[in-house]
């Protein structure tokens, strides 16, 4: 696979914008095993457009970011990925810390998500990251996987 060499300073970090979407649904298709319609990214973007963001290199996506808020105190991420050649560089850690600044500056103090229980890398990155598994969910995917619910209160 190609690894493509990433200095993190030229990583722009912005909202999503709606000429974005081709990149973001290649993206998602290509790292997350759900599949979502075109309406479920309007509905995501139109119901809280702060908490959709990207990551990129120049024009180029290179990640995603989308939540929703569940209250006014706790936000969900609904999707969150790095396309593959980028991913283990970084940039996942640096959209979510911008990601929290965003539901600092909302009042916003707990962050949920729910993640497969296979998903052994992205469970010990949101560890990493200060999140820590609170409950699971039987069959919680269309394939019949079961979600670990992870959660983080922000200082
Ligand atoms: C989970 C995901 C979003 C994390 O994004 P990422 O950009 O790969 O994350 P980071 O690079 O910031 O961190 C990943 C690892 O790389 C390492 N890393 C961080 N910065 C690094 C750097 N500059 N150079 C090399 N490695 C680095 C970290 O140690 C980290 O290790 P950890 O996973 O054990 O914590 C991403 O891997 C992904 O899209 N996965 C597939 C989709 C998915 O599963 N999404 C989550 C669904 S709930």
């Amino acid at each position: 696979m190609w690894h493509p060499k990433v200095d993190l300073n030229q990583i722009i970090i912005r909202r999503f914008r709606l000429d974005d979407l081709p990149q973001v649904v290649r993206i998602i298709d290509r790292t997350l095993t759900e599949r979502y319609s075109l309406e479920i990214y309007h509905s995501i973007y139109e119901a809280w457009p702060e908490g959709f963001i990207v990551s990129l290199i120049g024009n180029k996506i290179v990640g995603v970011l989308a939540s929703a808020k569940n209250s006014i105190y706790e936000a969900r991420i609904l999707m969150f990925s790095v396309d593959t050649p980028y991913q283990g560089k970084g940039i996942g850690s640096l959209l979510l810390k911008h990601f929290e600044n965003i539901c600092r500056e909302e009042g916003i103090r707990a962050i949920r998500l729910e993640v497969r229980i296979s998903n052994d890398s992205a469970i010990k990155f949101y560890e990493r990251n200060g999140f820590v598994i609170i409950n699971m969910i039987n069959s919680y995917y269309s394939n019949g996987e079961s979600a670990y619910i992870m959660w983080k209160m922000l200082e």
